[in-house]
């Protein structure tokens, strides 16, 4: 019987880490957790109760009124919110307008990495986000840091929201994915970084299956490292 490790797949916005971390959770059997809808759910809350996000009460009282959850589903994962499903809604221009903001409050980062910790006890999960290598699981076997070219990264999320019928223009896009990359990295709490034990993967010219075969051979040696260990 192989270990089961815990994988950490970070990086930058639409950077192809979901598209990375479901596959390889498919291949290996483990689980994945978006940790990034985490946050989508709570901005989508947030956005419906006007809560502002400057006054620490509201948003501590809002948080205590959240659960989310996260319910497997053959084709992709569903995201509950209070037991609504809100999977496609967080993907709307109008959440990943204000999730940026919203992630760099201490108290949901408190909130959000709890439930990140929670979900992923017993091992056997590929976690995918902005601080999971840093934060939430320091002791990855494997840390993976995504990178790629910002100008093929916004014609590939503009793609993908094309494709789901959304009214949004590249420059849109833009503008969206350089603030959000802009704030995630300079903010006080946990802000995005390179753990110095991640690989650094740049799928900029690398298609879905070869960045699969990567990764999937990284995770190879990492579960082997684990097993040649003393239990
Ligand atoms: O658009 P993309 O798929 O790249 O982003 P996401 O993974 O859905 O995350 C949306 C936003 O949530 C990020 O821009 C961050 O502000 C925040 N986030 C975070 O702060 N920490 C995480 N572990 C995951 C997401």
């Amino acid at each position: 019987m192989h270990p089961r490790i815990k994988i950490a797949i970070d990086g930058f916005s639409s950077c192809g880490k979901s598209t990375l971390a479901k596959q390889l959770a498919k291949k290996l059997g483990y689980a994945y957790i978006d940790s990034g809808a985490m946050y989508r759910a709570v901005t989508l809350h947030f956005l419906r109760n006007a809560i502002d996000l400057n006054a620490a009460d509201e948003v501590a009282q809002a948080l205590q009124e959240i659960e989310i959850s996260i319910v497997p589903g053959m084709a992709q994962d569903c995201v509950l919110l209070n037991g609504e499903d809100v999977t496609h809604r967080i993907r709307e221009m109008l959440v990943a307008e204000k999730v940026s903001e919203v992630a760099a409050i201490k108290s949901v980062r408190i909130f959000a990495v709890a439930q990140q910790k929670a979900l992923s006890q017993s091992g056997g999960v590929v976690m995918d986000g902005r601080d999971i290598g840093t934060v939430v699981f320091p002791d990855a076997e494997l840390k993976i840091f995504m990178t790629a070219d910002p100008a093929i990264r916004v014609v590939r999320r503009f793609h993908e929201l094309e494709s789901k019928k959304q009214p949004v223009t590249i420059e849109e896009v833009q503008r969206n994915l350089e603030l959000r990359d802009y704030i995630d990295s300079n903010r006080d709490e946990s802000p995005l970084r390179k753990a110095e034990d991640a690989r650094v993967l740049d799928n900029t010219n690398l298609d879905p299956t070869e960045q699969l075969e990567l990764a999937l051979q990284w995770s190879r040696d990492a579960i082997h490292e684990k097993a040649a260990l003393p239990a």
